[in-house]
């Protein structure tokens, strides 16, 4: 049996690693972070991932999965290593490929026999044709090359693994294409063989097309606060048709995480250094920037300048379910709000430890309900069902001013006691009064101030 290596145990590596175990492989993970390692090494996940925990302590039992630092040694035991090291954004805006380079030098230096290199990590178009023409020239070893990427999703990291929509896998021989296929046959995914150009577009035009469709949604949402409508029912009823359909039309503050906001610039700047200007990404992309400015906006519209206000933040990773706070809209507003002389106070049920390596000057508070104490406003970054589970009767008790940016639609008016403000995406500002339900106060949109009802 051909024994996997992985390369890399972040999201991506580590997810990887334990579901290929857990579908029958021998698999040894390798990591350059020794403390991740002791940690996995005991069963316990460095990451919050659903699932993956016990996934990860039944596989390690079975001494199915190993954890290394040593990547000389996964290079000499694995046949096949999937390699799913990190790719960030250089501050110029292109690609980091270091730890990719770092790992390729590596095998050029280490391998010998026959090995296959399996790209996981999100790699720019044309980075296969390259590595495989390099790896070819090795003499002393057989290297192929594939391009497998990965569409899985944080915070269901392991569901998306095992019930994928669809398997891609690039390279030049279909043989080895259907060596790689084997290992993801016992999750009866439609899989698509091709080239490994077309899989690394795949990747990209797949995350930049969601990217795309949550700007679209969010500028209507903008438009329903201007012209009265509600934008849950317009995405619901735009969504009936098979053609649009329903997912990735929920409205909010923008998005963000290590790959939208990453993937859409890369693929941008891919466009334009091969001499094609990509119009829409760019919209895209200011639209997303935009998006997050709101909040702030709606904050001045009721509270004027922002100085010296105690604002609280509920929502500090990229999205609920995970402790992921890179890219995060909720941080990024924190430091808006921070810029604008606002004393602020948060609050995430699993963001905390990794806030507080990127955020300075916030108070992180690990009760919601200390973040609401005094606060002149509070808004919901994240669409954390916690937050509408919440005792708002006691929160408007704690609040200096009831007022709510709910920047995800997370809360149910009808829920909310009276006398909320409450400030949604896409929907017109609502002011709570119990016994008649809710009623629309100051008809605005945030380019133009109209009659209130
Ligand atoms: C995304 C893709 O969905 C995965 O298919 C892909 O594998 C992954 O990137 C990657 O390239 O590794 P992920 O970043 O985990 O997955 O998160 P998403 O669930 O896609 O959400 C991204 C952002 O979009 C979040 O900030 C979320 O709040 C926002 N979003 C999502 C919306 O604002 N509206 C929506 O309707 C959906």
């Amino acid at each position: 049996m051909d024994k996997i290596g992985v390369i890399g145990c972040g999201y991506v590596g580590l997810v990887t690693g334990v579901c290929l175990a857990e579908l029958g492989n021998q698999v040894l993970c390798s990591e350059v972070d020794g403390e991740k390692v002791e940690k996995l090494s005991l069963g316990v996940s460095p990451i919050y991932e659903p699932d993956l925990q016990p996934l990860l302590a039944k596989n390690l039992s079975l001494r199915k999965v190993e954890f290394t630092t040593d990547f000389n040694r996964v290079i000499r035991e694995a046949s096949i290593l999937f390699v799913a090291v990190g790719t960030p954004t250089t501050t110029i805006g292109t690609t980091d490929l270091s730890q990719v380079n770092g790992a390729v030098d590596r095998i050029l230096s280490m391998a010998t026999g026959e090995k296959i290199v399996v790209m996981k990590s999100t790699v720019p178009v044309g980075t296969g044709s390259k590595l495989s023409r390099l790896f070819s020239r090795k003499r002393s070893a057989n290297i192929s090359y594939l391009s497998n990427p990965e569409f899985l999703r944080e915070g269901q990291a392991v569901r998306d693994f095992m019930t994928p929509d669809r398997i891609v896998i690039g390279g030049d021989v279909p043989e080895l294409i259907e060596r790689i296929a084997s290992f993801f046959e016992p999750l009866k995914a439609p899989c698509i063989r091709t080239t490994s150009t077309n899989a690394e577009l795949i990747k990209y035009a797949s995350n930049a097309f969601l990217a795309t469709k949550i700007s679209f949604i969010n500028e209507i949402a903008n438009l329903c606060e201007e012209v009265g409508a509600d934008v849950s029912v317009v995405a619901e009823g735009m969504g009936l048709d098979p053609r649009i359909n329903n997912h990735f039309m929920r409205a909010g503050i923008g998005y963000g995480g290590s790959c939208f906001p990453k993937d859409v610039k890369a693929l941008k700047q891919l466009a334009g250094h091969n001499g094609y200007h990509f119009e829409l990404l760019s919209a895209v992309i200011e639209v997303n920037e935009m998006q997050k400015m709101r909040p702030i906006q709606k904050l001045r519209r009721h509270l004027g300048r922002l100085y010296g206000r105690r604002i609280g933040v509920l929502g500090l990773t990229f999205k609920p379910n995970t402790d992921d706070v890179r890219d995060s809209v909720g941080v990024d507003l924190a430091k808006l709000l921070l810029f604008e002389g606002a004393h602020v106070t948060a609050f995430d049920p699993l963001g905390l430890e990794q806030a507080r390596k990127v955020l300075t000057g916030v108070d992180l508070i690990e009760d919601p309900y200390l973040v609401a104490e005094g606060a002149e406003a509070l808004v919901i970054a994240t669409e954390d069902p916690l937050y509408a589970g919440l005792d708002w009767e006691r929160i408007r008790g704690l609040m200096a001013k009831p007022l709510v940016v709910d920047g995800r639609n997370t809360l149910d008016p009808a829920d909310l006691p009276d006398g909320f403000i409450l400030e949604q995406v896409g929907r017109r500002v609502k002011r709570i009064i119990s016994e008649c339900g809710e009623v629309g106060v100051a008809q605005v949109g945030l380019g133009t101030t109209r009659r209130v009802s």
